[in-house]
């Protein structure tokens, strides 16, 4: 194609970047055009697939948001092994001194329940996955654990003073969440939301997610609005270091959905990619711990009185 051949050039290395970059780009269009088509009813899965050579099922276990959502149940022990905590002065700032009872939506094994029930709250977290469930129960005895989603939680009217969402609020229909929240949530109450992101002020971290993006560009919206009966959203940013060891590092990268729902061969050589990058990278070859720079973005909105 006339167009391959003005993207590669001369070939080489430079050649090599090109095309990684403009199949990078391709992808995300191709997952914008694959949302657009679904939300508004315009292909089946099984058109989908056929358009992109792959069977229905193949097509939307990689592209369906309910399906990465699901997802995380399979890569349960990786997730809690890889993923990282959350520092103390964002908990601090989601969760208002005078809350007592709080619900951590969408809990998963239970990264921020643990930090919660640690500062003597009455948790309940809500996690739809049996598999994050189970962790979660093991990870915080004693913690009040229910099967439920943002949209439909089990919960009764004004029962809690605080909700906290972390690393989780793109999976919710906010159309649906939003409301539902408010419903259990005291006049007063606060909605706080919060996401740990990558810095990039390490350069071994820009190559990670470099390797990271050749197989896909999930974009993630950490500074939503929130809208409904909430009043205006305030912002913070917390930077901060996890340490961790490569085994963990490489269950971080194993935990994300995309990840977990790649076809088997895509996943196994983007897992060797970043094994390769820990054994020759100059900041990391030979390091038993790596310090992975965070930024961690809050999110949080009042109800109204
Ligand atoms: C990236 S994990 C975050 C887990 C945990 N909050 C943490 O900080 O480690 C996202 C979690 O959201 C859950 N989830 C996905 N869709 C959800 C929904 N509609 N309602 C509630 N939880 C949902 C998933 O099952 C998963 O456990």
């Amino acid at each position: 194609m006339k167009i391959v051949d003005e993207i590669v050039g001369t070939g080489g290395l430079g050649g090599l970047a090109r095309m990684t970059e403009v199949i990078a780009e391709l992808e995300t269009r191709r997952t914008e055009l694959i949302e657009q088509l679904r939300s508004q009813r315009l292909a089946s899965w099984e058109e989908i697939g056929q358009a992109c050579g792959m069977t229905r099922q193949g097509a939307s276990r990689r592209w369906s948001k309910q399906a990465q959502a699901t997802s995380f149940g399979d890569a349960a022990a990786a997730y809690q092994s890889g993923r990282p905590s959350y520092p103390a002065s964002a908990v601090d700032w989601l969760v208002p001194d005078e809350a007592r009872r709080v619900l951590d939506l969408g809990a998963g094994t239970g990264k921020l329940t643990q930090l919660l029930v640690g500062r003597g709250l009455e948790v309940t977290a809500v996690e739809p996955l049996a598999e994050m469930r189970e962790r979660l129960v093991a990870a915080v005895p004693g913690v009040a654990v229910l099967d439920g989603s943002a949209e439909l939680i089990p919960l009764g009217d004004a029962s809690v003073d605080a909700v906290v969402v972390a690393q989780a609020w793109h999976w919710f229909e906010p159309a649906l969440a939003v409301p539902e929240i408010a419903r259990v949530l005291v006049p007063g109450g606060t909605l706080g939301l919060v996401w740990n992101v990558r810095d990039h002020s390490e350069p071994w971290v820009t190559e990670l997610d470099r390797v990271l993006h050749r197989h896909t560009r999930q974009e993630i919206e950490t500074r939503p609005e929130i809208g409904g009966s909430f009043g205006p959203v305030e912002r913070l940013e917390v930077r901060w270091e996890h340490v961790l060891t490569r085994a963990e590092l490489l269950d971080l990268v194993a935990s994300r959905s995309y990840v977990i729902t790649m076809p088997k061969d895509d996943r196994a050589e983007l897992m060797n990619q970043v094994s390769e990058l820990l054994d020759t990278h100059l900041d990391l070859r030979g390091r038993k711990k790596l310090t992975m720079p965070y930024l961690t973005r809050c999110t949080r909105a009042q109800l109204a009185r």
